[in-house]
């Protein structure tokens, strides 16, 4: 079978978030045999000249987009086995980010969908299934079924829908939309893409697609309540018989604590009680925090935003930093949390380190220099970072929501069994009580800890499981 990967960012060639992760490593993990998987994203400006340097250009063409006509450029690059598309066009991907102010976005994406379909019969590629990521994409199920319905080429694809994150639902205007995606009025009505009197691209991927998923078994549950539903809980509900919670993986070739070159001294189940430690002194050294191999530290490395639960950290640090603790804290994202983590490393100097920046190789040395992994989230569609934690034996600590609940297992110390500590409520003090629960482990019954971070090192978060679960929803299809 044929697959058709369209997603706003793919690592290695541009990540925001866990969406990226995911692009960049599910198309790997299916069965060669059975399964092609290619990959369409943008070509941003922002994307690193040593990628662009390995892209080649495929052709150019002029596509119909509502009243005027837009240039499509298609260039094309194979790596690590994958067939890679980008579609350029220096006016829509010229911003130093993948994504800027929501009313170029919803154009910018209006026109990469179409030009992602457009592309196709140009390359020579018919998938059987065309795999969409996010808002971003959610008007590519639309597009199959309007414009490219006509002609044989489109006939037959099915498309399947993926929720990474249905807070960002790509909302704006009808007038402007319209005027952007060349959809036709009878489009924006509340059975297709209108929701509360605006347009709405991901509740027209999510009406349009033959299949939905989302990253996680238990926020597939979640976003049929209105809690979780961002106002589109009816809809889920509506369509629950295609809905499907499918987890999140991780490339474990990429993070592997054993080969990770990005960390000071590699280690192994076999021998993190001797060799893990040397990265957190290696840590404390290069953020300018006492050496001290002795105490706990705490992880975090998230987008800054109201989803990871920052407000109760905000309410808890006086507290904790009374503690034996030191937090290490990488992350950017709204500027309130920034300025909160530079406050506290201000005031805490000694205790907690703030980077305020975007580093791979700097998340890399965190999951591998902390003893524990800090992720309070108000709501998670699946979380890559706790993933990357167990493998690197960080115990999570997390708010038992979406797939921080699904593959965090709470410790049970009268069983011994667990790989992480977990609280219920989205209150700052009930997760304060889980941190300090985590303390006392560590420093009163450091072998029960060290059992703990076995069982998180051996736990399998790859791909191969998920990727067969994705495999069956294209057999049904
Ligand atoms: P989300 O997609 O909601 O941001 P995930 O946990 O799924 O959450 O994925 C986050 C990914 O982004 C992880 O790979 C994490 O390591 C990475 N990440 C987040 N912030 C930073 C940062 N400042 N520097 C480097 N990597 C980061
Ligand atoms: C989103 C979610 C995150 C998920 C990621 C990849 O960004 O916030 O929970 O892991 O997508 O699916």
């Amino acid at each position: 079978k044929k697959i058709l990967f369209i997603a706003s960012e793919c690592v290695p060639f541009v990540k925001t978030g866990g969406l990226a992760d995911v692009v960049g490593s599910l198309p790997k993990a299916f069965d060669k045999e059975k399964y092609e998987v290619r990959v369409i994203i943008p070509n941003y400006k922002c994307i690193k000249p040593e990628w662009k340097e390995k892209m080649n250009f495929v052709t150019s063409f002029y596509m119909d987009m509502a009243w005027r006509s837009q240039y499509v450029g298609i260039m094309e690059m194979k790596y690590d086995g994958i067939q890679y598309y980008f579609i350029d066009n220096e006016y829509y991907f010229a911003g130093e980010k993948p994504y800027g102010y929501i009313h170029e976005d919803v154009e910018k994406f209006a026109f990469f969908s179409k030009a992602a379909l457009s592309i196709l019969p140009v390359v020579g590629y018919q998938p059987d299934i065309v795999h969409c990521h996010d808002w971003q994409t959610g008007l590519v199920p639309v597009y199959l079924k309007d414009s490219f319905h006509e002609g044989g080429f489109y006939v037959n694809m099915k498309s399947v829908m993926t929720i990474h994150n249905l807070k960002f639902q790509g909302i704006w205007n009808i007038e402007t939309v319209q005027d952007a995606t060349g959809l036709d009025m009878s489009y924006f009505t509340p059975d297709k893409l209108e929701a509360f009197g605006d347009a709405n691209y991901l509740k027209g991927g999510i009406v349009y697609a033959d299949r939905i998923t989302t990253v996680s078994n238990t926020y597939a549950e979640e976003i049929k309540t209105p809690f979780y539903g961002e106002h589109l809980d009816g809809l889920m509900r509506a369509r629950s018989g295609e809905l499907k919670g499918i987890v999140n993986g991780l490339d474990y070739k990429e993070w592997n604590p054993q080969t990770d070159q990005k960390i000071s001294a590699r280690y192994s189940v076999g021998n993190f009680r001797l060799n893990k430690v040397k990265n957190k002194l290696a840590l404390q050294k290069e953020l300018g925090l006492p050496q001290d191999k002795k105490v706990m530290m705490i992880g975090i490395v998230s987008r800054l935003t109201d989803q990871k639960g920052f407000d109760l950290i905000d309410r808890i640090m006086d507290e904790l930093c009374q503690d034996a603790v030191q937090i290490v804290v990488l992350g950017t994202g709204e500027e309130r949390y920034e300025n909160m983590f530079r406050h506290f490393a201000w005031k805490y100097g000694d205790k907690v380190a703030a980077c305020i920046y975007y580093s791979d190789e700097m998340s890399h040395k965190i999951y591998a220099a902390s003893d524990a992994f800090l992720m309070p989230s108000l709501f998670e569609p699946c979380g890559l970072s706790q993933l990357m934690s167990l493998r690197y034996g960080s115990l999570p600590i997390v708010r038992e929501t979406g797939g921080l609940k699904d593959t965090v297992e709470p410790y049970n110390e009268y069983e011994e069994t667990g790989t992480g500590i977990s609280f219920t409520n989205y209150n700052a003090h009930e997760m304060l009580e889980a941190i300090r629960y985590g303390e006392e482990i560590y420093y009163d019954r450091r072998k029960s800890w060290n059992k703990m971070v076995e069982r998180a090192m051996n736990a399998d978060f790859s791909w191969e499981h998920s990727a067969k679960q994705y495999e069956q929803l294209y057999e049904e299809l």
